[in-house]
């Protein structure tokens, strides 16, 4: 498929690679264990100095830096102007920006528009009774005439997405924890108020969002009851039990998407990635027409697979995927990651029958080579693995992940220090293998952290890759072969192998060279073939030959 955009600076976005800071754990500049926003300045040349000794990145996104009582670690906010004492206050946040423009990089805040915290002075306010001025800025509901629940919804949490507050005498809506009411967003002055909270971020300089849960937003306006899944098995998150058709994507929430996009759109360059669920058809929805667009970008979470049933590395299914979300309008950009921080780390994930590094190096390739806005997650690009944390240092309150999603949001390992060059105190989490970390890859070209800088300034000097077409080549089990063009410059073709022998790829039209590879071992032979080791992706290019068939 053509990408038929248009290349300014205006859509900076499509040609970017984006990392994910979880604030918390990238570096502690005060010795107090918890990252803070200082820490990322101290850290930033790390992530681009302009030069292939930094990792390369164009934007990074921060998960939530805003007040809160952090009973889900931020997702909980209690200010939406401010920032929380642990991470610094505005005036660091303004530097953070300051700095990350001198060096060219793009700064994304989240977004929290489904709910606050229980403390912000909104709900707060709601609480007085029922008359007070902020009590339908949230989704307040007798009890059913035998004292029931009002509806059937669950929390994503687990447990009735309902509270009940017995000084007023009625039950509030909670799509996560009773600490984090829901924003009624079909009332305007809360749209109103939360559009403002976009304008004060991007008048300080911010480059877009990243929004949390966007397709929550707008529920059934009666808030029905939702039906019984048919696909639910034990042992799956609660919260699964039931189909979501009347609390996420319910379809007058791309109404909201839109007036969002209004509001980025009075900052020429601002953009919004959204966290959105479901397939490619429901993802075309959040990103609009061309004629009233929504956002630029929406997750396509596909290739990590969901809570209950990570993806298997199995090329058809990822070819699958792929081509599938292929099929959207051109303006539609798939924006693709491998990890976050409410999922289990990839090298784990994939890692029972212990090849999970393997796998992870092939899929830097895979994510990289993508016609894509690929998001890395910090610690991804030095393999990162998920820690095993004694029960009584858990602190995350969701576990709908066996001991829940600390174990992905450990401390970056810089060094072997004791303090593996993030704290000089003790770590609000525990550290992983001290054998991880960023000096002990840095000069080693073997690292995944080389793997990931050389695919990173690989992608960027080679338009195919950053800007190319998209076409599926014929894949041979186990493997999945796809094609970047650019017209008048190169092709890349990126192929993977999720097998546990050697293949050998067929190349059409010959004329190919080895770009970069994850595995020692692979070779093109003839300029017409390529043998992929076990378990291996590699990246192969050939000028452009006008003319070649499509
Ligand atoms: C999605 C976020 O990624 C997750 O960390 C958070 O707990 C929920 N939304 C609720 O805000």
């Amino acid at each position: 498929m053509s990408t038929g955009w248009n290349e300014s600076e205006h859509e900076w976005w499509r040609k970017a690679v984006f990392y994910h800071i979880y604030p918390r754990s990238f570096h502690d500049s005060n010795g107090d264990g918890i990252g803070d926003l200082q820490g990322i300045i101290d850290r930033l040349d790390y992530l681009n100095d302009g030069t292939e000794r930094s990792l390369g990145v164009d934007a990074i996104w921060l998960t939530p830096t805003y007040p809160s009582p952090m009973k889900d670690f931020g997702y909980d906010v209690s200010d939406y102007c401010n920032v929380h004492p642990d991470f610094g206050d505005l005036e660091t946040l303004d530097r953070l920006i300051a700095a990350c423009h001198e060096r060219g990089i793009r700064l994304l805040l989240d977004y929290v528009p489904n709910h606050c915290s229980d403390r912000h002075p909104w709900f707060q306010d709601a609480l007085r009774s029922r008359d007070a001025t902020h009590r339908d800025w949230f989704y307040w509901r007798d009890p059913k005439p035998d004292g029931y629940l009002p509806n059937n919804w669950i929390s994503v949490f687990g447990g009735p997405a309902w509270t009940f507050h017995d000084a007023t005498g009625q039950y509030y809506l909670h799509s996560f924890l009773p600490e984090q009411p829901d924003l009624n967003w079909r009332n305007p002055k809360v749209v109103a108020a939360m559009h403002d909270v976009l304008r004060f971020w991007l008048a300080r300089g911010v480059d877009g969002f990243r929004i949390d849960v966007m397709g929550m937003v707008l529920k059934h306006p009666d808030l029905r009851d939702n039906p019984p899944n048919p696909d639910y098995e034990i042992g799956m998150p609660e919260y699964t039990r039931l189909r979501a058709d009347n609390s996420l994507n319910y379809p007058d929430v791309y109404s909201a998407v839109a007036g969002i996009r209004r509001v980025l759109d009075e900052y020429s360059e601002a953009v919004a990635v959204g966290e959105v669920f479901g397939p490619p058809s429901i993802l075309a929805k959040y990103y609009g027409t061309l004629d009233s667009p929504g956002l630029q970008l929406n997750f396509n979470f596909q290739l990590i697979g969901p809570d209950s049933k990570p993806l298997p590395w199995d090329a058809e299914r990822i070819g699958e995927i792929v081509r599938a979300f292929d099929e959207l309008p051109a303006h539609a950009q798939p924006c693709y990651a491998l990890n976050n921080h409410d999922r289990p780390r990839i090298v784990s994930r994939l890692n029972s029958d212990g090849f999970g590094g393997e796998r992870a190096r092939a899929a830097c390739l895979l994510l990289l080579g993508l016609r894509s806005t690929p998001f890395i997650y910090y610690g991804e690009e030095i393999g990162m693995v998920e820690v095993s944390i004694p029960e009584d240092q858990l602190q995350d309150p969701a576990r709908f992940h066996h001991r829940g999603r600390d174990p992905a949001r450990t401390p970056m390992q810089w060094d072997a220090n004791p303090g593996r060059g993030f704290t000089s105190g003790t770590p609000w989490l525990p550290f992983g293998p001290e054998g991880i970390n960023v000096a002990a890859q840095s000069e080693d070209p073997g690292s995944m952290l080389s793997l990931y800088r050389r695919a990173i300034w690989t992608r960027k000097a080679e338009a195919a890759l950053h800007s190319g077409d998209f076409r599926a080549l014929p894949s041979d089990t186990g493997t999945f072969v796809f094609e970047r063009r650019y017209p008048a410059a190169s092709s890349v073709i990126c192929a993977l192998n999720t097998d546990l022998e050697e293949r050998e790829v067929q190349l059409p039209d010959g004329g190919w060279s080895l770009l970069l590879s994850s595995h020692d071992g692979a070779a093109v032979q003839g300029g017409a073939s390529l043998v992929l080791p076990p378990l291996a992706a590699a990246w192969v290019r050939q000028e452009r030959q006008e003319g070649r068939g499509v």
